[in-house]
């Protein structure tokens, strides 16, 4: 009985103190899973569950603060991206993470030129990365869909839970795969043979809070 309600007290204690929160000191003995300063937001203390919290507080950003991510922090989402699960354990994706402003400005270019007037159409128009400063290139092999977007989603919720936006992007990898004077940008991620660009998520410090899309709740059924 003791040892149940030990195991208990320990469970409670990991799951009040998801510690990816917005910076405030903790409080009490709320303590990181691996040991370090936590910094909890006051929901580690009421109990509010941090993981649905940023689930249901994830939105695409389409706009960002002109300021590049942290290295560590797009470190940290990758890392969490690359815990998901995968069928066999196969981890059929490589991942390139674009820090370098040049590269996406270069590419960027490319995309103006072939879009003359995509400022007259979108005057916020800063990158056609949905304007974001770093971005996250997925490849994948052949049939690897449904692992790459277990791998996405963790990423994306790895960013919100650090303060970040996200965005997916497929747009832009039908512009890049399709058009010759952007090959650059490719053969610069260097992914390995037989794997093909899926998908970007753009990254970077959200300047809009949109709202929630509606979801149709009448695809769910419960059978019981
Ligand atoms: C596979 C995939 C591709 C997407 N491609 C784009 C895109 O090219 N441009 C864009 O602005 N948003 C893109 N999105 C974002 C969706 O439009 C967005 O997730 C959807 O409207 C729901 O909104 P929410 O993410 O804010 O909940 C993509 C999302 C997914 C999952």
């Amino acid at each position: 009985m003791k040892k149940l309600f030990l195991l208990g007290l320990a469970l409670s204690t990991l799951l009040l103190c998801n510690c990816a929160g917005s910076g405030e000191k903790c409080q009490g003995n709320c303590k990181c899973q691996n040991g370090e300063n936590c910094q909890c937001s006051q929901q580690c203390n009421n109990g509010e569950n941090q993981v649905v919290k940023a689930i249901m507080e994830r939105r695409s950003i389409r706009k960002y603060l002109d300021k590049p991510v942290e290295h560590e922090k797009l470190a940290q989402i990758v890392k969490c991206g690359i815990n998901a699960p995968s069928g066999m354990n196969k981890q059929p994706w490589e991942i390139r993470v674009v820090e370098s402003q040049e590269l996406i400005n270069q590419v960027n270019e490319v995309y103006k030129k072939a879009n003359p007037d995509i400022l007259e159409k979108d005057p916020s128009f800063k990158n056609m990365f949905r304007n974001a400063p770093n971005l996250i290139c997925v490849a994948g092999e052949q049939n690897s869909g449904l692992d790459l977007g277990l791998l996405g989603e963790n990423m994306m919720l790895a960013a919100q839970s650090l303060g970040l936006g996200t965005c997916c992007l497929g747009g832009p990898v039908h512009f890049l795969t399709n058009t010759e004077e952007a090959r650059f940008f490719i053969e610069k991620l260097g992914f390995s043979e037989g794997y093909s660009l899926m998908y970007i998520l753009a990254v970077g410090y959200p300047d809009e809070s949109p709202d929630a899309k509606p979801r149709d709740e009448g695809k769910v059924k419960f059978i019981q």
